[in-house]
């Protein structure tokens, strides 16, 4: 198709769905390569000492005078990777860390030893005995997993060690100081966040192209695997196997499956993938959707019944980051979004999380694809700012041209910007879908490269 004929096209299909050409709609994300290893390390360190430094401030807020954490070697408090330098791939021996909110005497608020032998039980409780905390806090939750991950044989230790003494009676738990302290995502790792979801689009962009697939000749697990072999190159990691799920005229129900069933590419079909990369120890989760055009067709032949999909659940994600209001729980922001969207016509299902240190990571969830009414735990939290979250749900739309209900996928990252106070795309929000061109529009990229 020549320039003209193209703009045209575009310009007919952004008028359709009324989409504004913002920058993230306009703007092609590009694969973003990792510094050498050493230089990593470096980066990560600076972002582990700015957390660290937090930690007291935190005690403070939920009023406690102490933290102890403590572990064996490969038998981790899940705070521990959150705490490890980089160079640090286990922990070793015991390892146990206390940290004072209110060190006096010039004491300093934190402390960490390695070691094999009773000398750290002698020097904790020689500490203990100077700063004389009212409120020592063990990682013991029996459902949240950034607050209850202290082994339960170090647990036995820990009391065994101190039995004799009153510390063991000032023990307590508080479960906001683990998730506060993985949550928190200090500003200066924002700029690396942003390069990573960047990759993870472009990876996704080229995963869902004619680049890699051939109608009727490809399947979604050779696309998933190329996935998987391109985060390699890359020196990328993941956290999870990607999931190229198909939609197709019989439509597709398994999406809460862990693994998307193996199936062969046909034209007409829509694609869905789930994908993350991880490195410099963040990690992404990106839903986005493509279609493969058959012969003839081109981007501006797409049925409008997905652009509408598109489109509503486009404005799920909105009204979802709208009610993600700082201090509610997950249960009211999820009860507020649902609300909103039936009020505007709009069904489906809401299911997003904290992510960044982890994937899954540490703070509120709103809702879970089973549960929709509130999650018990982890929707009771707070919505903690200074976080990075997953917009995952999917809206339902009635598509005329397949005569079907369709679920419309999405997932993408925001930030808390403490600026606006608003929940911001890390890199975009996905308003077009990927292409697979075949020969007859083989002239034509899809939108997002442009
Ligand atoms: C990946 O790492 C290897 C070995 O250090 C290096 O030669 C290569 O350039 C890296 N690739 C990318 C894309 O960063
Ligand atoms: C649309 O689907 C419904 C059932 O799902 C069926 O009863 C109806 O005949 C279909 N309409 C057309 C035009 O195929």
């Amino acid at each position: 198709m020549r320039a003209l004929d193209y703009l045209l096209a575009a310009a007919a299909v952004a008028l359709t769905v009324g989409i504004s050409t913002s920058a993230h709609a306009a703007k092609s994300p590009r694969i973003q390569t990792l510094p050498p290893l050493r230089e990593q390390a470096k980066i990560v360190d600076a972002w582990t000492e700015e957390r660290k430094a937090l930690i007291p401030g935190i005690l403070r807020k939920y009023g406690i005078d102490a933290w102890l954490i403590s572990q064996r070697e490969y038998a981790e408090d899940t705070v521990f990777w959150a705490l490890k330098e980089a160079t640090q791939f286990s922990a070793r021996r015991r390892t146990t860390y206390l940290f004072l909110a209110h060190p006096t005497n010039g004491a300093p608020s934190s402390y960490q030893w390695i070691e094999n032998t009773p000398l750290v039980w002698d020097e904790l409780t020689s500490i203990l005995e100077t700063q004389q905390p009212a409120t020592l806090a063990l990682n013991d939750h029996a459902e949240l997993a950034f607050s209850g991950g202290l082994h339960a044989g170090e647990r036995d230790a820990i009391f065994s060690a101190l039995g004799s003494s009153k510390w063991t009676g000032k023990f307590v738990l508080e479960p906001m100081l683990g998730i506060e302290t993985v949550a928190t995502m200090v500003p200066s790792r924002l700029e690396w966040y942003k390069k990573m979801m960047e990759t993870s689009w472009a990876i996704i962009e080229e995963a869902f192209s004619e680049r890699i697939i051939k109608p009727g000749e490809t399947t979604a697990w050779d696309v998933e695997w190329w996935m998987r072999e391109k985060i390699q190159a890359l020196n990328y990691t993941t956290w999870f196997q990607p999931s190229v799920f198909i939609l197709n005229k019989d439509g597709f129900e398994a999406m809460d499956d862990p693994r998307a069933p193996d199936g062969l590419i046909e034209y007409g079909d829509i694609l869905h993938c789930d994908f993350g990369v991880t490195a410099l120890g963040l990690n992404t989760d990106t839903q986005h959707v493509g279609y493969v055009l058959s012969p003839g067709e081109t981007g501006a032949d797409i049925p409008n019944g997905l652009l509408e999909g598109l489109e509503k659940v486009n404005r799920l994600q909105d009204i979802t980051r709208g009610n993600m209001k700082i201090g509610m729980t997950g249960d009211e922001i999820l009860k507020a979004s649902l609300d909103q969207a039936h009020g505007e016509g709009i069904q489906g299902k809401i299911y997003c999380h904290a992510t960044g240190e982890f994937g899954h990571s540490a703070g509120t969830v709103v809702g879970m694809t089973n549960l929709q009414e509130g999650v018990p735990f982890l929707g009771e939290l707070p919505l903690l700012k200074n976080t990075y979250y997953s917009i995952e749900l999917y809206a339902e739309h009635f598509v005329p041209e397949r005569n079907q209900t369709i679920k419309f996928p999405q997932e993408e990252d925001v930030f808390w910007n403490e600026e606006t106070e608003s929940w911001d795309w890390v890199y975009g929000q996905q308003t077009k879908f990927h292409f697979i061109h075949t020969q007859a529009d083989k002239g034509v990229q899809s939108q997002g490269e442009l």
